[in-house]
């Protein structure tokens, strides 16, 4: 019997559905072309739930999210709503309660994408950032004292644990090793561990004794590299070619991966996948509800197609999820530009372009 996947789907706000509407139309054509069963189960948190209901996820929802194999999520964000609700409440809670502790961040120039890095190709740009997705300053340890008055006291603190340090370099270390096994021009490269220890001398000396001891240890034939954040940003728009796995900390992950979705090319192509190797991941395109272009069908929906390839190949089905990534490469080409409104074709179009390359 052909295997069969029961996925999660939140479309979120704004253009979110309608990217997702175009993920999942790929996805269909990979699972009939690969035989296997995709079903889709929609829900509806976001912006419009909240302004109705005064809910970010409802009692109930991370349980119920635990008997899916995987969570598509379009887009969330609305102009009614105070920045950090949403995050908090939908996106950051479900990171942490289904301990989604990577953040896999593909950052690769597709053919026919246009890259503000002058002289740089899809030969020089093809890394994969891996961000720890639990830990660090996002763990909300801290608090403030005398508010409002002029000796007002903030703290936020960076906290990590060996054990989260571990994991995220464990998973690292065997992308690294795969793909060192699947082509040499990977196997060339380094994996980078990337902080700023000159500076944090306990998170940043955790960090790379981490590093250093299981490199050395369980993956010797691996070449090693540490860059401290500020030089990992320079290099990165200098010589994108020197990185092929990085791997960092969660706040110095965050800001490098919105570097890294503009050199290859915009949001609009820009993919990310919040994993539990373990339990269940939740896949999305970088981009935002860019709520002024809703229903105009001119947005991209590309990096959510890429999204829900990676979600393919993270449930186990790999060739479905490289015939995503595959086809994807066989569309850029012919689109006019990555950017909103200005593909040359429509959303639906772009989708319809992708599912027929499968
Ligand atoms: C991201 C986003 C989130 C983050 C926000 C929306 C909380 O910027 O996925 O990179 O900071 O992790
Ligand atoms: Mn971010």
């Amino acid at each position: 019997m052909a295997k069969s996947y029961s996925i999660a789907v939140i479309g979120g706000d704004g253009t979110g559905p309608e990217v997702t509407r175009e993920a999942l139309k790929v996805m269909q054509a990979a699972a009939a072309k690969f035989n296997f069963k995709l079903s889709f189960t929609e829900f509806d948190f976001g912006a419009a739930r909240y302004l109705r209901t005064g809910e970010t996820l409802p009692a109930g929802a991370v349980a119920e999210m635990r008997k899916f194999n995987a969570i598509f999520l379009g887009a969330i964000g609305h102009p009614d709503v105070k920045p950090g609700i949403l995050e908090l409440g939908i996106l950051l809670r479900l990171r942490f309660e289904l301990d989604q502790y990577i953040n896999l961040r593909p950052v690769r120039l597709f053919p026919g994408v246009e890259t503000p890095l002058k002289g740089k190709t899809p030969e020089h740009i093809d890394m994969v950032v891996v961000r720890e997705n639990t830990g660090g300053i996002y763990t909300a340890h801290g608090g403030a004292t005398r508010v409002g008055t002029p000796d007002e006291i903030a703290t936020q603190l960076m906290v990590y644990d060996r054990r989260t340090v571990d994991r995220c370099l464990r998973y690292a270390f065997e992308l690294k090793r795969r793909r060192n096994a699947s082509n040499p021009k990977y196997a060339a490269k380094p994996i980078t561990l990337i902080h700023k220890r000159n500076v944090l001398t306990y998170c940043g000396d955790l960090w790379y004794r981490a590093f250093e001891e299981m490199g050395a240890k369980e993956f010797p034939e691996i070449k090693r590299d540490y860059n401290h954040i500020d030089a990992a940003n320079m290099w990165f728009v200098k010589n994108p070619e020197w990185f092929d796995v990085a791997v960092t900390e969660n706040l110095f992950g965050d800001i490098i991966t919105d570097l890294g979705a503009m050199i290859q090319g915009g949001l609009g192509v820009a993919s990310g996948g919040n994993i539990n190797p373990t339990g269940i991941s939740m896949f999305e395109p970088m981009g935002g509800s860019a709520p002024k272009y809703t229903g105009q069908n001119v947005i991209n929906p590309i990096a959510a197609i890429g999204a829900g390839g990676m979600l393919l190949d993270t449930v186990g089905e790999h060739q479905a999820g490289a015939a995503v990534e595959q086809a994807i490469m066989a569309t850029t080409p012919k689109m006019k530009s990555q950017n909103a409104g200005r593909m040359g074709f429509g959303t639906t179009e772009v989708g319809d372009m992708v599912a027929a390359a499968i």
